[in-house]
């Protein structure tokens, strides 16, 4: 969609969606993904190892927040994805700005949670998360963003995707590359 070469991937577990996103990469791409259990980290890196993508992926373990911050001085990433908790997906909203250029996509997975997001009753920390994401997004000038819902065997979820430009008309004409 974009031609990513750098992409942030908040949620590893076993290292699946990291496999996916790194095989989309050319030769010099690279995946940072970064997973807060060691548990799942170890088998990710297996995982990864095996698909022949070691060099493509950098795995960093412990609480995303933490990494990210540590993040914060490197290149601009073309594609960020949030699967990890959703109760801190506001502040990752944050950090995936200041990591992204005009044209970057974010992604951010699991945010219709079988129609909880829409109910007003759910006191669940993660519907309030993504409420919360979704108004920060509505709200910032720089995202033109849409959900998608997805049905199938795991259920009704969706994600969002959302794209970044510099918050003018014309920046987001050319992020659009119109
Ligand atoms: C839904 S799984 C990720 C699935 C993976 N993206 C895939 O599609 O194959 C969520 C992962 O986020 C990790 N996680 C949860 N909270 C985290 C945090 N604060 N920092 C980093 N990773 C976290 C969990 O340990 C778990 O492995």
């Amino acid at each position: 969609m974009i031609g990513a070469r750098r992409v942030l991937e908040i949620g590893t577990l076993g290292g699946y969606s990291t496999i996916w996103l790194a095989r989309a990469l050319p030769r010099d791409g690279k995946v940072v993904t970064l997973e807060a259990d060691a548990g799942h980290a170890k088998v990710a890196r297996s995982n990864i190892e095996r698909a022949g993508l070691g060099d493509r992926v950098e795995l960093r373990v412990g609480p995303a927040l933490e990494s990210l911050a540590t993040l914060r001085s490197t290149q601009p990433f073309d594609l960020v994805f949030f699967d990890a908790d959703k109760e801190n997906n506001p502040a990752y909203l944050e950090y995936a700005l200041n990591l992204s250029r005009p044209g970057t996509i974010i992604i951010g997975d699991n945010v219709v949670r079988d129609g909880a997001v829409t109910d007003p009753g759910s006191t669940d920390p993660r519907v309030q998360g993504v409420r919360r994401f979704f108004d920060l997004i509505a709200d910032e000038p720089r995202l033109t963003a849409t959900a998608l819902q997805t049905v199938g065997c795991k259920g009704w979820d969706g994600f969002v995707i959302a794209m970044v430009s510099d918050g003018s008309s014309d920046g987001q004409a050319t992020a659009f590359g119109r």
